[in-house]
């Protein structure tokens, strides 16, 4: 759509027919893209979405965004990168650029997707420029997006640089040069380490702070008053998405591949996987011990505010967690229909307790106050609401 925005004609290409029938029917499966955006774009002949791979051959720019997750083994699992690039590269026409803005880890540009569109291009199609340019979306915020966040181009030469400038300079306030590929696929994985490892860091002196009774919150804010040096993160359930959780365990696995070992990040990451049952117990412990087979409502389950993502949410540990403790658990989240097969409760459900992991609007919570149902808040969000005991 940014593209769209900035007078561009746009065909979106994905392997999924019912997504691609949903789109072009008018209707957005992105939350951050409204129905009406969509349905101008289409009307004006602007845009439409397809499965079919040879459209790219009229293509000048070809951006590469598909999803790249880890495999059972906690991995890197590039297979629909290189799905991608394999169904395009027989359809790439000469002089045309080739942007991966997929997160993955320094050298895939290179290593990956160029070999593969470099074999399998048409012969005429001597001249392919190549690029990388981390997605930098942050679904939800009403203040970053597309056009406004600064976007980093790292090309594979002097004359891609160029046509990817160009095309990124066209569609973004900024378009932030870097001399490779590698430094802005680096740069993306670092970004999202940075969060995971301050993340981890205020999980665990959250609980270092609980032992002698200090509200982690209060010292966060105090801390914050510093003008320099300090960035306030905020403790929670753990972490979630399809970025936070998975990008830097590919910074695990690259730094695994180079005879290194990034020992910082593998233990922000245990950190923030032992969170839930740290949550479920301290929800248990608000319990009076009479209570022998306690019901646990989960406010929000999506894995941050103002979504209805469920990605990777710690949230599904935390439940497994609670009935592995012996607890009856229903959820509540005004925006998510459905989850993991189960439906949800509204916040009447008779429980002995609930714990707030994600804080969405139109949640009832004075409601649950004022029947005397005590609270776990792990949002720092119903300060001075009575029955609420802080993470
Ligand atoms: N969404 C975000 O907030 C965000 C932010 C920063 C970076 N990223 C990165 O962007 C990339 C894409 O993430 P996303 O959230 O947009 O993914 P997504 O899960 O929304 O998937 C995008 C689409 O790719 C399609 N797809 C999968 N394999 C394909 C293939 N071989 N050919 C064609 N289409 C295919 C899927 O059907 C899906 O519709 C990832 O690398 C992610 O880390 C995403």
């Amino acid at each position: 759509m940014a593209a769209v925005d900035a007078g561009w004609a746009v065909i979106g290409i994905d392997n999924f027919e019912a997504k691609v029938a949903q789109i072009n029917s008018g209707k957005s499966p992105v939350e951050d893209i409204s129905d009406t955006q969509l349905q101008a774009a289409l009307a004006s002949g602007a845009y439409r979405a397809s499965t079919d791979f040879s459209s790219v051959a009229k293509a000048s720019v070809i951006t590469i965004c598909v999803p790249t997750p880890l495999d059972e083994k906690r991995e890197p699992d590039l297979s629909l990168l290189q799905g991608a690039a394999k169904a395009m590269a027989p359809f790439v026409s000469n002089e045309t650029l080739v942007v991966s803005e997929s997160t993955s880890y320094p050298g895939t540009l290179r290593d990956i997707i160029i070999p593969t569109v470099d074999s399998l291009k048409p012969q005429d199609s001597a001249i392919v420029y190549f690029a990388s340019a981390p997605e930098r979306v942050n679904p939800g915020d009403p203040v970053w997006n597309q056009k406004n966040t600064p976007r980093l181009v790292g090309a594979i030469d002097a004359a891609s640089k160029v046509k990817a400038l160009a095309f990124y300079e066209s569609i973004c306030d900024v378009a932030v040069a870097v001399s490779s590929p590698e430094v802005a696929e680096a740069a993306k994985l670092l970004e999202n380490t940075f969060r995971l490892v301050n993340i981890a860091l205020i999980n665990e002196f959250t609980q270092l702070c609980a032992t002698s009774g200090i509200n982690v919150n209060e010292v966060i804010d105090a801390a914050a008053s510093k003008p320099y040096g300090f960035m306030p993160f905020r403790p929670g359930v753990g972490v979630g998405g399809h970025c936070i959780p998975v990008d830097p365990l590919y910074l695990t696995w690259w730094a695994r591949q180079n005879g290194g070992r990034a020992e910082f990040v593998e233990t922000a990451d245990s950190v923030n996987h032992a969170m839930p049952k740290y949550v479920a117990l301290r929800a248990l412990e608000m319990l009076d011990s009479s209570v022998t087979k306690p019901k646990v409502l989960i406010l929000g389950v999506a894995y941050k505010p103002g979504v209805g993502d469920v990605r990777e949410t710690p949230v599904s540990e935390l439940r497994d967690c609670l009935k592995d403790l012996g607890a009856e658990v229903a959820w509540h989240d005004p925006l998510v229909t459905n989850w993991e097969g189960s439906n949800p409760v509204d916040t009447e459900w008779n429980c002995d307790v609930a714990i707030l992991a994600t804080k969405q609007a139109g949640m009832n919570l004075d409601q649950l106050a004022a029947r005397g149902v005590p609270i776990l808040d792990c949002t720092n969000s119903l300060q001075g609401l009575p029955g609420v005991t802080s993470l």
